[in-house]
């Protein structure tokens, strides 16, 4: 197939990239000339596991290219993915205006049969919206069908979850539209859901929402096992081994972020709203979310007492493992209020530094270049992303170094056995 995709983001970029991965055309447009600059040039401009060699592989066997040019995509493809940011705005509700935007682009390029397919997280009936303004912008008169096919990419593990997907969702009620898309996925050999453009667009937020759910119930779950003497750990594997449960996303932690899940549930609580629906649920799974942060830092504050003067390492700065994304990272906010409460901090990610760097006040943070380095004059350590290296930190060598040997465990990674064996006051959530 020849497939173009516009907006060269995480969702845009893996899935250009995997598309030509499995034998389609692809090309990639985007409006930052100097995006596509360093893409032609071999250059990634995020970081994600697998995705460089991907890229290069495919450029190289000529089925991926980019461009600029939405004119170029539009004419040299039958299938237009539009894959842009949908940013959230200040009311909760999303910022359509990219997407607007490139369907007017695309309106007035076409001149013969498209697929314009939606993969960005948009409310319910954008599709209808899009559609709309395509007739309206059309200059030539030819036909077209619109179609939501949502992405369920992590990031982090995107190039895996696009490949080998739980499901593909695709909506749409043209015959036409369906078999070009069919055609796309065919080489998955995944399960497809068809199903009509409305429904689709609600999978994606009830999907998000339900999982954003399920992470704040089981740290509501870790505040009871607090207070009760209980392990979050024992209790999310004797109920994950339910089946109609299942043990993924019970992980305890100090909240969810990224650019999805914060977003994605505002959106939906306001698409609800909208819709004459008082989403209550979804407040209170916010809320939740919000007061395990306070719960945290009250811990730390509570043991510290005046955090003004003191020293404390925190590992971990993007919002999960496995990225540089800061966006809406619970790290990110931990180290502004622990700086906010008079703390300097020592810190370190794997791969977030660099972006940490243009987001956390100048003077107030030391960015250190190795993890065992961190701790050294700290009155804490704070675990605050789920980077799976962190296990392997010198325990030995950071309590000789540390001024007090406490550590705070927002991810419940570190073995509480071991590290109190090793000596240290040893705070985690839940357990
Ligand atoms: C999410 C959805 O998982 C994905 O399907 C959708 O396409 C985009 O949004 P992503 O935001 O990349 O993906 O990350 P995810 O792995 O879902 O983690 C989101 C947040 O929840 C992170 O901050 C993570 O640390 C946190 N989390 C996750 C927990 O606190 N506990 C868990 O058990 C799982």
């Amino acid at each position: 197939m020849k497939i173009t995709i516009i907006g060269t983001g995480y969702v845009g970029l893996v899935t250009g990239a995997c598309f030509s991965e499995v034998g389609h055309n692809v090309i990639c447009v985007d409006c930052d000339a100097q995006k596509i600059e360093l893409l032609q040039g071999g250059g990634i401009p995020i970081y994600e596991p697998g995705l460089e060699e991907l890229v290069a592989r495919n450029v190289a066997s000529g089925r991926l290219s980019f461009t600029a040019s939405t004119a170029e995509g539009v004419e040299k493809s039958d299938v237009i993915f539009i894959a842009v940011p949908t940013p959230p705005l200040d009311d909760g509700a999303v910022d359509l205006s990219f997407i607007e935007f490139v369907a007017r682009e695309i309106a007035a390029c076409m001149t013969s049969y498209k697929v314009i397919v939606d993969k960005s997280t948009v409310p319910v009936k954008t599709g209808e919206k899009v559609e709309e303004t395509i007739k309206r912008y059309c200059k030539a008169d030819c036909e077209f069908d619109v179609v939501s096919n949502p992405e369920f990419l992590r990031e982090g593990f995107a190039v895996d979850d696009l490949m080998n997907p739980d499901r593909v969702v695709i909506g749409s009620t043209s015959d036409r539209a369906n078999e070009a898309m069919q055609k796309i996925y065919q080489p998955f050999n995944a399960p497809i859901v068809f199903t009509d453009i409305n429904s689709a667009e609600l999978i994606k937020h009830a999907a998000n929402s339900f999982l954003a759910m399920k992470i704040s119930y089981i740290n509501a779950v870790a505040a009871i096992c607090e207070a009760s003497g209980a392990n979050v750990e024992e209790v999310a594997n004797g109920i994950g081994m339910d089946d109609r449960i299942g043990r993924r996303f019970l992980n305890a932690s100090l909240g969810f972020g990224g650019s999805c899940f914060p977003k994605d549930l505002s959106a939906f609580i306001r698409i609800s709203d909208d819709l004459g629906y008082d989403f209550g649920l979804l407040k209170e799974v916010q809320k939740i979310n919000a007061s395990q942060m306070d719960r945290f830092v009250k811990k730390i504050t509570d043991t510290l007492w005046v955090l003004k003067g003191k020293t404390i390492g925190v590992l971990g700065l993007a919002f999960k493992q496995n990225t540089d994304d800061v966006r809406m990272s619970p790290a990110i906010d931990l180290c502004n209020r622990l700086i906010k409460e008079g703390a300097f901090l020592r810190v370190y990610d794997p791969k977030a530094m660099d972006k940490a760097k243009m987001v956390l006040p100048d003077g107030d943070v030391l960015f250190v270049d190795d993890m065992n380095e961190v701790s050294i004059g700290c009155d804490a350590l704070v675990v605050a992303t789920e980077w799976p290296e962190f296990k392997q930190l010198d325990l030995v060598k950071s309590k000789e170094v540390m001024t007090v040997p406490i550590i705070f465990d927002g991810r419940n990674l570190l073995d509480p056995a071991l590290v109190e064996k090793l000596g240290f006051t040893y705070i985690s959530i839940g357990r």
